[in-house]
């Protein structure tokens, strides 16, 4: 019989985070004071994150060792499981080998964790005991919420609104972690009542709900802001996935021609795709494929530039791709991938070509999903099956050019709570949007006057 599951040992948790900027052949652009046009230093950010984690954001060293505490965590979870997906491949008719992570058996469902533990342990040891943040999907805010939770902070999630009323679950979820959660944009914050003000009827995005937690937290002193993507130690936290990857890959006796992932903020992909980057700077031949939604096409349309993190300009400037930060993105299912910009550290890769992306309507997203869920059993989230229509697709190519490949992809979270989403595929309701040219041009004005990545 075929192998189908490759699973590690508890001990065999990877005990050090990889810091991929130690490799990347150009360094990223600094982040920049938006007052002042010059690069942030540690003592800017201090108001909102401890002083571990701002570290790790500007640390060049190529590992970071895991605290003791934390790996502790992590056998919650950890390792996760790497799948065969025979049953797909067959499903699919392709010549090629597909294997997935699979990070949905952590207990809130995704990846998330990974770094909302992290995250929370560096704020508890520097004495912060409440933490506020944003959530899409739900997905980052039960993370957090239940990372919150086993260290004993207090947690508030402002939660985008279309998300919390299509997805009623996820918020009782968040609450049975102990957090508090309202509806971004809310009546909580200056900048939740000013848009409110403005567009009553606002789906929201994640723009606005990062305005409103950024703005909680500068305001009081025990609250730090926790961000769930994006960020270089968020990233760097996620690396955990890509370094157990490799080692159950060679259990599998095999090595990806294709590694691929979803990208809202960056994480899930950088956390897969990450170490096997620097197998491929290192001269192996690898292709990393970022898959995207084309409602919100960050990396494929949108322009790299210094842009804000949110919508009421309330961040440093980030030079990343973006779309403009008052891009409000069309309500589409995958709600984690309604992010106007993309994380600077895979800007950057896709600048220098080691990265490529591509966009798919939501439609044949959903289409894979099902194919999936119909051959492997597992009902992924709809951020994830980005990724496997992305890995369907890099099948489909290798089989017409008579091509066989080895093909990895992330398989970020389950979907159990994302069955509204599934009803609307269904019942034939399910918009596909394509951003036309004119909304990216109106979106980037936004950014117009802001300074220009070198
Ligand atoms: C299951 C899942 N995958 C992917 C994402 C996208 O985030 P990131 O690009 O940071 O992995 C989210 C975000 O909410 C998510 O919930």
């Amino acid at each position: 019989m075929e192998q189908t599951k490759f699973l590690l040992d508890e001990s065999e948790i990877p005990r050090r985070w990889y810091n991929v900027r130690a490799d990347m052949p150009s360094a990223p652009q600094p982040v920049l004071h938006p007052g002042t046009g010059e690069p942030v230093g540690p003592d800017d950010l201090a108001p909102l994150f401890p002083m571990a984690l701002i570290l790790q954001e500007v640390s060049e060293e190529p590992e970071i060792a895991i605290p003791d505490e934390i790996l502790d965590l992590y056998t919650l979870w950890r390792p996760t499981p790497l799948y065969r997906a025979r049953r797909l491949e067959q499903a699919a008719g392709t010549r090629s080998r597909i294997f997935y992570k699979y990070e949905g058996v952590s207990p809130p469902g995704s990846h998330k964790p990974n770094t909302a533990v992290a995250q929370a342990f560096y704020n508890k040891k520097e004495g912060r005991t409440r933490l506020s943040t944003e959530t899409g999907a739900g997905q980052w805010g039960s993370a957090l919420a239940f990372a919150c939770k086993l260290l004993g902070l207090e947690c508030k999630v402002y939660m985008v609104r279309i998300s919390y009323d299509q997805k009623p679950f996820r918020r009782s979820m968040i609450q049975t972690w102990g957090a508090e959660i309202v509806a971004s944009p809310s009546e909580d914050t200056q900048c939740g009542r000013a848009i409110l003000e403005q567009f009553p009827d606002t789906p929201g995005s994640l723009g606005i709900a990062i305005s409103e937690a950024v703005e909680d937290a500068a305001g009081r002193d025990d609250t730090s802001y926790s961000l769930g993507s994006v960020l270089n130690h968020v990233l760097l936290h996620q690396t955990v996935i890509g370094q157990e990857a490799l080692a159950q890959m060679e259990m599998a006796r095999a090595f990806p021609d294709v590694v691929i992932g979803c990208v809202g903020g960056g994480s899930n992909f950088a956390g897969l795709a990450f170490p096997f980057l620097r197998e491929k700077i290192a001269g192996r031949d690898i292709d990393l494929l970022a898959c995207e939604p084309a409602a919100c096409p960050t990396l494929t349309r949108g322009l790299f530039a210094y842009d804000f993190g949110d919508t009421s300009k309330l961040t440093p400037l980030v030079p990343m791709h973006t779309l403009g930060h008052d891009f409000v993105p069309a309500p589409i299912h995958a709600g984690g991938l309604r992010y106007h910009g993309v994380a600077p550290l895979i800007s950057q890769l896709v600048i220098d070509g080691l990265i490529r992306a591509d966009a798919y309507l939501q439609s044949d997203v959903f289409t894979a999903a099902v194919l999936f869920a119909g051959s492997e059993g597992i009902i992924p989230a709809p951020e994830s099956a980005h990724a496997i229509h992305g890995a369907l697709e890099v099948a489909r190519e290798a089989d017409e050019a008579g091509e066989e490949r080895t093909i990895l992809f992330n398989l970020s979270g389950h979907g159990h709570f994302d069955m509204a989403a599934y009803d609307n595929y269904f019942a034939g309701k399910l918009e596909d949007v394509a951003l036309d040219e004119e909304e990216i041009e109106r979106a980037l004005h936004a950014i117009e006057g802001l300074p220009a990545p070198a």
